[in-house]
C-alpha cells in the first residue's frame, strides 16, 4: 500500500465509523442550538434546565454557552465580541434596550412565523413588546417578568425580632434596626455596580413614586434628576449604606442571598430572581423567608424581561431556533421555568394557582400596576433608557455607595454623566 492510499483507506473507515455513529445516535430532528446566557446560580440554573431538557427531548441538541455575572455585563462583552468576529450564537438572554441595540445593527432574525402561529400579539403583555418587537418583527421571545423592587428576608429572624412589613422608609430602618440589635447584619448585599442599581431603582420610586421615577429614569428630565426627590433617593442609599456587612464588597448577589437563607443576614433588596436561590434551597415562601415590595413602592413594579433574542444563523441552526422560540413562548415552559427562576410568566394568560405567595404577589402586582400605568421599566436592568445612560446612572450610584459623596454632589453627577450621553 502506498502512503496515499493507506490515508484514503484510513479516511473511508473512519467515514464509515462516523455513519455508524450517526446512524445508532437517537434522531436529531432539529438540530442543535447554542445558547449565551448568564444564568449560573443554583436557581436560575436550574430554570434554564426546563428548557435544555426539552428542547433536548424534541431531539435538538444544546450547547450552553453560560457567562458568568450576574446582571449580564460580562455576557453582552463576549456577545459583542462574537457579532464581531461573524459568530452570532443562535440565541441569547437579553435585556430591553439591548435587544433594540441588536435589532437596529440588523442581526437578529424575524420570528414572526412562529409569533403569529401561535398568536404572541394577543398573550405577551404589550409592556414587554415594546422590547421583543422592533419594526413589527418579533426578534426575541420574553421567558419571564422580573422586578427589582423587592425586601426578602430570613423568617425565623423576622419573627425573633417581631418584625413586620415596614410601609416606609422609616419603618424599614427601625426594622433593620431591630436585626442589628438581635446581632445579624441587617442588609446581605453584594457590591457590585449592578447590584448598587438595582437597590436604587427602589429608592427612587419610594422617594418620589412612579410619575417621579418615569420623569427622571425613563424621560430623563433634567429637573427631575436634580430635584430634591432625587436627593433624598441618594440620601435612602446612604442610609442602606450603613447597613451592610464591611465584606460587601464585589460579593455575587447569591451569596447575599444565601447570607438570608443561612440567618446570618435579616433581609436583601433583589429582584425575584432571589426567589429562585430559596427555592433551589428548598425554602419556602411565608415559611422560611419573607417578601414584600422596597418600602414605599406597593402598587409600582420596575420590571426587568429576560428574553431570548434570536440572531440571524445559518440553515443549519434555523429549525432549532424556529423551535427554541416556539418552546420558550409555551404556556408550560412559562409556568416551569417561573416556578424555578422566581419570575411570573411573561404571558398573561396562564394559571397562578402552582405558584406560591410571593409567586401570585408578583403576578397581582404586576396586573396591577399594568392598569395604573406604573409598570415602569427597571433603569438597574436596561428597560427604563439605553445601555448608554444605564451606564452613566451606574458610575454615579455605584461611586456615591462606595465613598462619602454627598447627595447634592450625586444629582449633579448624575445629570452630567447623562448629558453626555445625549
Ligand atoms: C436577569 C436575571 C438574573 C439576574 C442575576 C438579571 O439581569 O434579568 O434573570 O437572574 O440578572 O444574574
Amino acid at each position: 500500500m502506498t502512503i496515499r492510499s493507506t490515508a484514503r483507506a484510513l479516511l473511508l473507515s473512519a467515514c464509515a465509523g462516523l455513519a455508524l455513529t450517526a446512524a445508532s445516535q437517537p434522531a436529531r430532528a432539529a438540530g442543535s442550538v447554542e445558547v449565551v446566557h448568564w444564568w449560573t446560580s443554583g436557581g436560575e440554573a436550574a430554570a434554564l434546565n426546563v428548557l435544555k431538557k426539552k428542547m433536548e427531548g424534541q431531539g435538538v441538541a444544546w450547547k450552553d454557552a453560560a457567562i458568568a455575572g450576574g446582571g449580564g455585563a460580562q455576557a453582552r462583552t463576549v456577545l459583542q465580541a462574537r457579532i464581531a468576529s461573524g459568530n452570532p450564537p443562535t440565541a441569547m438572554q437579553m435585556l430591553g434596550y439591548v435587544i433594540q441595540d441588536w435589532a437596529n445593527e440588523g442581526a437578529l432574525a424575524n420570528l414572526n412565523d412562529v409569533a403569529k402561529k401561535d398568536g404572541w400579539d394577543k398573550v405577551v403583555p404589550v409592556p414587554l413588546q415594546r422590547f421583543d418587537k422592533h419594526n413589527g418583527a418579533w426578534v426575541a421571545a420574553p421567558a419571564g417578568i422580573h422586578s427589582t423592587n423587592w425586601v426578602w428576608v430570613n423568617k425565623a429572624l423576622f419573627d425573633k425580632v417581631g418584625g413586620s412589613v415596614p410601609n416606609s422608609f422609616a419603618e424599614f430602618l427601625a426594622l433593620a434596626q431591630k436585626f442589628k440589635e438581635a446581632g445579624v447584619i441587617p442588609l446581605a448585599h453584594g457590591g457590585q455596580p449592578w447590584q448598587e442599581m438595582t437597590v436604587f431603582d427602589g429608592a427612587v420610586v419610594s422617594a418620589g413614586g412612579p410619575e417621579f421615577y418615569k420623569k427622571a429614569f425613563i424621560d430623563l428630565d433634567k429637573a427631575a434628576l436634580t430635584s430634591d426627590t432625587m436627593k433624598a433617593a441618594f440620601d435612602q442609599l446612604r442610609k442602606l449604606r450603613g447597613l451592610v456587612d464591611p465584606n460587601f464588597s464585589g460579593r455575587d448577589w447569591n451569596l447575599a442571598t444565601a447570607m438570608v437563607i443561612r440567618g446570618e443576614a435579616g433581609m436583601q433588596i433583589m429582584g425575584d430572581w432571589a426567589k429562585g436561590e430559596f427555592a433551589a434551597a428548598g425554602k419556602e415562601a411565608g415559611k422560611d423567608y419573607v417578601c414584600f415590595r422596597y418600602p414605599g413602592t406597593q402598587g409600582t413594579v420596575t420590571f426587568n424581561s429576560d428574553a431570548f433574542a434570536f440572531f440571524k444563523v445559518g440553515k443549519d441552526q434555523q429549525a432549532g431556533q424556529a423551535l427554541m422560540a416556539a418552546d420558550v413562548l409555551s404556556p408550560d415552559f412559562q409556568v416551569e421555568f417561573s416556578l424555578l427562576k422566581g419570575s411570573a410568566p411573561a404571558r398573561n394568560d396562564v394559571p397562578s394557582d402552582r405558584f406560591d405567595s410571593c409567586g401570585k404577589k408578583a403576578i397581582a402586582d404586576i396586573k396591577e400596576a399594568d392598569a395604573r400605568g406604573s409598570l415602569l421599566g427597571s433603569m438597574a436592568h436596561g428597560h427604563a433608557a439605553p445601555e448608554a445612560v444605564k451606564g452613566a446612572v451606574a458610575d454615579v450610584v455605584t461611586g456615591f455607595f462606595n465613598s462619602d459623596m454627598s447627595s447634592a454632589d450625586a444629582v449633579k453627577k448624575l445629570a452630567a454623566a447623562i448629558d453626555l450621553t445625549r
